[in-house]
C-alpha cells in the first residue's frame, strides 16, 4: 500500500541519515590522511561513457563546450577527485585553484544554511564574532577591516571603486560632492565621473567584469569584443632561470619594469587621467606563473607612496596557504605591504581587506558576500592551524620543485625554467602541442590535466591562447 511505501522509504531515509551522522562523526576523528584514498584508480578513458552521455544531455540547455567530465563529489575524498565513469584522478587542478583543504574534509560536513542575508543590511547576530575568527584571524599586516563579496571579480571591481573614490576625496580635501558633480555623474561625465585609472601589468589576471577586465592582460579571448578603459599597462618582469645564474640580469630587468610604471605614471597623469591605484598579482598566475623578487615589490610599494597611488595586491590566486606562507605577500617581509589586499577562491567567501582611509561607504551590493563561507572558513583555517599545513606547503613544495629540477635536467630539450614557492611551482614545456600531449597522457594516468593556475590546458576555452572556433562564438 501507499502508506507502506511510505513508511520503508522513510525508513530508508531514516537509515541514511543515521548512517550520515555516524559517518561524519566517525570522519571527524580521523585526520585528513586516513580519510584519502591512496592513489589514482582510472576504470575508463576520460571522459569515460557516463561522461559523455551528461555532455550530450545538458548540451540541449546549455554551452558545454567547457566540460571536460562529470564529477562524482560525494565519493570524491581530499586530493582525488572521481568522476561519473568512477575514475579516481589525483586532482592539482583544485576547481580552479579554489579548494583549501581538499574535498569532503571531515571538518566541513558538518551544518546546513538555510537562509542567505543581505549582509550590508541585515547581517546575522555572529557576523562579527565570525569575521573575527575567520578573515580577522589572518588580515594582512597594517589592516583591520574587511569587506566580503561573493566573488574574485567581484572583489577587485569594488576595491577599484574604493581606490577611485579615496583619490577623489584626496583631491577635493573633503567626501562632500559639489552640485556638479552629483549632476554630471548621472550622465557619465566628468567631474562627477572622473578620468582616472588604474596601472596594471601585462599578463596580470585580475577577472572579467568590465573594470577588472580593463586590468586583465594574460590573453585576448578574456578581452575580446568587450569595450574597456584607456589605463596603463605596465611590463612584469620576466625573470631568467636557474635565480642564481641572472642575478645581474634579473635586477636589471626589474629595474626597467619599474622604470617603465614610473614613466606610465607620469605621462597618464600628463593625459588628465591619474592614477588612483596600481593592481598587481604577488605572482602571475592565469598569466603563466610569473614571478618577481620580494625588491622589485617593495620598489613598486615605494612608486605607488610616491605618486599618491593606492596599492592593490590581488591574492585571489596566492591567498589561503599555496605559497607556504597564508599570503604570497609575506614573502616580502614588509610592514605596510599594501592599501588593499583582495581575495576569494581558498578562502572560500570573495572578499578585500584594506587600511582604514579606504573605507568607502558607498561600496554596496545585495549579499556582500555570504556568512555561511565565513563558518566554514574559520574551520579551514582551524584545520590550517592544526595540521600544520603551512609548513606541509613548505616541505611538500621543495620536494615538488626539486622534481621539477630532476625532469628539467632529465628532459633538458622538453622542459625549462622550473620555478615555485610553497606548491605554487610551474615549469615551462617546450611549444603548446607537446605541453597538451604530456597534460592529457598525465590525465590518462589518472592526474587531471590541469595546472594550478587556471589551466585548463587545450581544452578549456577559458585559457586557450590559440581561440578555437568555439572559443571565438562564445
Ligand atoms: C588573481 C585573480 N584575480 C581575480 C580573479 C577572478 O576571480 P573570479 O573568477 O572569482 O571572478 C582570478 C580568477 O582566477 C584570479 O586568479
Amino acid at each position: 500500500s501507499a502508506s507502506s511505501i511510505i513508511k520503508q522509504r522513510s525508513a530508508t531515509w531514516l537509515r541514511q541519515t543515521n548512517d550520515i551522522t555516524l559517518y561524519v562523526s566517525k570522519a571527524a576523528a580521523k585526520t585528513q590522511m586516513e580519510f584519502e584514498y591512496d592513489g589514482p584508480s582510472m576504470k575508463t578513458e576520460v571522459p569515460g561513457p557516463r561522461s559523455k552521455e551528461l555532455t550530450k544531455q545538458l548540451g540541449e540547455i546549455q554551452n558545454v563546450g567547457a566540460i571536460n567530465f562529470f564529477c562524482n563529489y560525494e565519493e570524491s575524498r581530499g586530493n582525488y577527485l572521481v568522476d561519473v565513469d568512477g575514475n579516481r584522478m589525483l586532482d592539482v587542478y583544485t576547481q580552479i585553484s579554489s579548494i583549501p583543504i581538499g574535498y569532503n574534509h571531515p571538518s566541513l560536513i558538518k551544518s546546513a544554511f538555510v537562509n542567505r542575508p543581505a549582509l550590508g543590511i541585515m547581517p546575522p547576530e555572529n557576523f562579527p564574532e565570525k569575521l573575527a575568527e575567520s578573515l580577522l584571524s589572518v588580515a594582512p599586516s597594517g589592516m583591520s577591516r574587511v569587506q566580503t563579496m561573493a566573488c574574485g571579480s567581484c572583489s577587485n571591481e569594488n576595491a577599484y571603486k574604493a581606490m577611485f573614490i579615496w583619490y577623489r576625496n584626496k583631491e577635493r580635501g573633503h567626501n562632500i560632492p559639489s552640485d556638479e558633480d552629483v549632476s554630471s555623474c548621472m550622465i557619465n561625465q566628468s567631474p562627477g565621473c572622473p578620468d582616472f585609472s588604474i596601472l596594471s601589468f601585462m599578463g596580470g589576471f585580475h577577472g572579467r567584469t568590465m573594470g577588472c577586465l580593463a586590468t586583465t592582460h594574460s590573453k585576448a579571448i578574456h578581452k575580446l569584443d568587450v569595450p574597456s578603459f584607456d589605463w596603463p599597462i605596465a611590463p612584469f618582469p620576466k625573470l631568467k632561470y636557474p635565480l642564481e645564474e641572472f642575478t645581474r640580469e634579473n635586477a636589471q630587468e626589474e629595474a626597467r619594469c619599474l622604470e617603465e610604471v614610473e614613466d606610465l605614471i607620469v605621462q597618464w597623469r600628463q593625459k588628465g587621467r591619474p592614477v588612483a591605484g596600481i593592481v598587481i598579482e604577488p605572482i602571475q598566475a592565469e598569466g603563466g606563473d610569473n614571478h618577481a623578487t620580494p625588491d622589485f615589490f617593495k620598489k613598486l610599494r615605494n612608486i605607488a607612496h610616491k605618486h599618491g597611488s593606492a596599492f592593490h595586491v590581488d591574492e585571489v590566486q596566492t591567498g589561503g596557504g599555496a605559497t607556504g606562507k597564508f599570503w604570497a605577500h609575506e614573502h616580502w617581509g614588509m610592514d605596510d605591504p599594501a592599501d588593499i589586499v583582495s581575495f576569494s577562491k581558498k578562502m572560500l567567501t570573495g572578499g578585500f581587506y584594506h587600511k582604514d582611509e579606504l573605507q568607502a561607504y558607498r561600496i554596496f551590493n545585495t549579499w556582500m558576500g555570504d556568512p555561511s563561507k565565513n563558518l566554514f572558513l574559520a574551520e579551514v583555517l582551524n584545520v590550517i592551524r592544526r595540521e600544520n599545513l603551512l609548513e606541509e606547503v613548505t616541505r611538500s613544495g621543495k620536494t615538488l620543485l626539486q622534481g621539477l629540477y630532476q625532469l628539467q635536467d632529465q628532459y633538458p630539450n622538453l622542459l625549462s625554467s622550473a620555478r615555485g614557492q610553497g606548491t605554487f611551482c610551474a615549469i615551462d614545456i617546450r611549444d603548446d602541442a607537446t605541453r597538451n600531449s604530456i597534460l592529457l597522457k598525465a590525465r590518462d594516468k589518472g592526474k587531471t590535466h590541469y595546472s594550478h593556475t587556471d589551466g585548463l590546458i587545450g581544452i578549456c576555452p577559458c585559457t586557450n591562447t590559440q581561440p578555437t572556433h568555439t572559443d571565438m562564438d562564445g
